[in-house]
């Protein structure tokens, strides 16, 4: 397939944009079409293929995504368009992503124009599935702010380093009036930080959950700072079974 660039400004931090112009993804519209029109001579050219963002929350991008696709198809009748993923997770809470909608003006699509239409909804699968458990190395007061410092770093979960993003945190040993913590691990940068929370009060040894790490989460953990890739657990109906046992040190420095 040939990746059109649609040159829609869409996901929710920049670095989610994957479909406009300034982004490194894909060709505008025609010079996908060229392109398709030369690669027909020599390999099966099946499809035309687009990935607008990530983190989207409505339907619009889709509906002028899809409306490129067909005036695309108009040109050049291919048997597959694939309009990759996208599909928002409301990591603060708030309004879910409109599936209903979705799936309406994507089956009308697929329906007036006969394609076999592809879906790559990778984060929208798995976001929730995941729990990122930490424990609180320890909490100091400075100025204003409390710390609650704990023993996931950004090497663990990187996306709030990243991108800013925003995920829950829970304290699973909760008690007592919640206050502000802002939680941070032990990496050495100042970005190596979860945001801003309001929580039970927190003491060293409790466990906390960063909520919703099931897309990339782990396969974003690196070894940065000589930490060991941590364990993952998983549960499978109702058993919990370890998937992945926890990196020695030894093996940090000389990755199996
Ligand atoms: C080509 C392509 N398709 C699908 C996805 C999945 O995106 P999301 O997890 O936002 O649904 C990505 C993510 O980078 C991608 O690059």
């Amino acid at each position: 397939m040939v990746r059109v660039n649609p040159g829609l400004e869409v996901g929710g931090h920049r670095s989610l944009a994957t479909g406009a112009r300034w982004s490194k993804f894909g060709l505008p519209p025609r010079r996908a079409l060229t392109l398709l029109r030369e690669l027909k001579g020599s390999l099966e050219a099946v499809g035309f293929h687009m990935h607008i963002g990530s983190q989207i929350m409505d339907v619009k991008p889709y509906d002028l995504a899809l409306s490129i696709m067909a005036r695309l198809l108009r040109e050049e009748r291919v048997p597959v368009i694939d309009i990759g993923g996208g599909l928002g997770v409301p990591y603060e809470g708030g309004r879910p992503f409109p599936l209903k909608e979705f799936s309406s003006i994507v089956c009308a699509f697929a329906e007036s124009t006969g394609v076999i239409l592809f879906l790559e909804t990778g984060r929208f699968i798995v976001a929730n599935a995941g729990y990122l458990l930490t424990r609180v190395n320890y909490v100091k007061e400075v100025d204003s702010t409390t710390w609650a410092l704990v023993d996931a770093g950004m090497n663990d979960f990187l996306r709030v380093a990243l991108y800013g993003a925003k995920h829950r945190i829970i304290n699973l040993d909760e008690r007592g009036r919640t206050r502000k913590y802002r939680v941070a691990g032990p990496v050495c940068e100042t970005a190596d930080e979860f945001g801003e929370h309001e929580l039970p009060e927190v003491k060293e040894g409790d466990y906390l959950a960063i909520l919703d790490v099931g897309a990339y989460g782990f396969s974003m953990a690196s070894r940065y700072n000589l930490r060991p890739l941590p364990a993952v657990v998983g549960v499978i109906n109702g058993q919990v079974r370890l998937l992945r046992r926890r990196e020695t040190f030894k093996e940090a420095i000389f990755p199996p």
